[in-house]
């Protein structure tokens, strides 16, 4: 089955934004300019993105924050809500909802996103996550499955709900594990014949899961060689599956016009001026609960947690962050998200420096 994502231009490497709905962006950082997530700063940001031809915005599903001086991401807006919002405010980007499986019923998701599909015509993606933060199984009174395979079980039920809804001509009785229903149908339809579907995870049920259901797995990338080793993991599983996963993952930008310059500035706000009680905090609590990051990787990016919550780090000149890119691409990467300590100060001069030299380097038409 060939992926009908209509991200699928003739980009080499798709470029996404992601966590604008959350307080603080991805940067876990005291300092004053970080991300304000507020519905004018997202307003702004999209349109900028929109107009620069940038693919799609990915929004963070968060309902606890996790804590520190700032309380990093306790201020997020909900993902679908912000999604619907968005779509008013732009033409062409395509917008992401991230739904947890875990704390939305299927019916209720099911008929959210087909109605976010029908008023932007077709603008709409869908990131599923199975969920693994344990303060929020406890704020919802649900019980987070300590074994992997039972939590991407339910997803997998969630996903195949949802799907159905999307599908059936008719009316249904849905009689699963998980979820049961009589009489069940959704009208309308998503205008898409398939949404596309993003999924985030790291673990090989979360991998797996990806390569039944998704187009893209959404995952993290620690150096060039890992990145190739995933690339090419997930597309020669795809392929034992007839089916085509790209690998997207997420990166941390710092563009100045020296390299002098983003580091000093990567050590202001990283470093000098992190939230560090709410970097360890996020950090214990993946440790323990998700897979996403091994403990090698957890013990040797403290800094890149701070920087970005754990993205790739793309910090220098233009030049030196296209070669990044290239490379990523190189290695078998089809996409990445840009997180900035402050999006729309910063977005602009990547747009004007960054995304030329991509064109030039044949990963990208403006
Ligand atoms: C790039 C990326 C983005 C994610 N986005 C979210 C999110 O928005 N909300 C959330 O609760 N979990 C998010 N997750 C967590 C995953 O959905 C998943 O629950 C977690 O990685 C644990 O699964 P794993 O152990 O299978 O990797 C994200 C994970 C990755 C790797």
């Amino acid at each position: 089955m060939k992926s009908a994502i209509s991200l699928n231009n003739n980009n080499r490497l798709k470029l996404g934004i992601f966590s604008a709905n959350c307080s603080s962006g991805m940067a876990v950082t005291k300092a004053d300019e970080r991300w304000q997530n507020s519905w004018r700063n997202n307003l702004d940001l999209v349109r900028m993105c929109d107009t620069a031809g940038i693919e799609f915005m990915l929004p963070i599903a968060r309902w606890i924050g996790y804590g520190g001086e700032t309380d990093f991401h306790g201020g997020v807006l909900e993902p679908v809500t912000w999604a619907a919002g968005l779509m008013a405010a732009s033409k062409q980007i395509q917008i992401f909802a991230t739904v947890h499986t875990a704390f939305n019923h299927p019916i209720v998701t099911a008929k959210q996103l087909a109605s976010i599909d029908q008023l932007s015509n077709g603008r709409l993606g869908l990131n599923v996550v199975a969920g693994w933060n344990k303060p929020e199984y406890d704020a919802f009174g649900v019980d987070l499955p300590t074994v992997h395979s039972e939590r991407y079980a339910r997803a997998q039920e969630w996903f195949d709900y949802v799907q159905k809804i999307w599908s059936a001509d008719s009316a249904f009785d849905w009689d699963g594990e998980y979820f049961h229903g009589k009489g069940v149908y959704g009208n309308p339809k998503p205008v898409q014949s398939r949404v596309p579907i993003l999924n985030a995870a790291a673990s090989k049920e979360g991998r797996e899961f990806a390569m039944r259901n998704a187009d893209y797995l959404f995952t993290p990338v620690f150096d060039f060689d890992q990145a190739k080793a995933t690339a090419t993991e997930i597309s020669q599983a795809a392929a034992i599956n007839n089916r085509e996963v790209g690998v997207f993952t997420f990166c941390t930008v710092v563009c100045r016009p020296t390299m002098q310059e983003a580091e000093e500035y990567l050590d202001y706000y990283a470093n000098q001026n992190a939230d560090w009680e709410a970097v360890d905090h996020l950090m214990k609590l993946q440790g323990m609960h998700a897979q996403s990051f091994t403990p090698e990787a957890l013990g040797m990016f403290r800094d890149r947690f701070a920087a970005g919550h754990g993205g790739f780090p793309l910090v220098g000149t233009p030049e030196y962050i296209a070669d990044q890119l290239e490379q990523l691409s190189a290695a078998g990467i089809a996409g990445t998200t840009l997180a900035f300590v402050d999006y729309s100060a910063e977005f602009p001069y990547f747009a004007e420096h960054v995304l030329p030299l991509l064109e030039k380097r044949g990963l990208r038409t403006m």
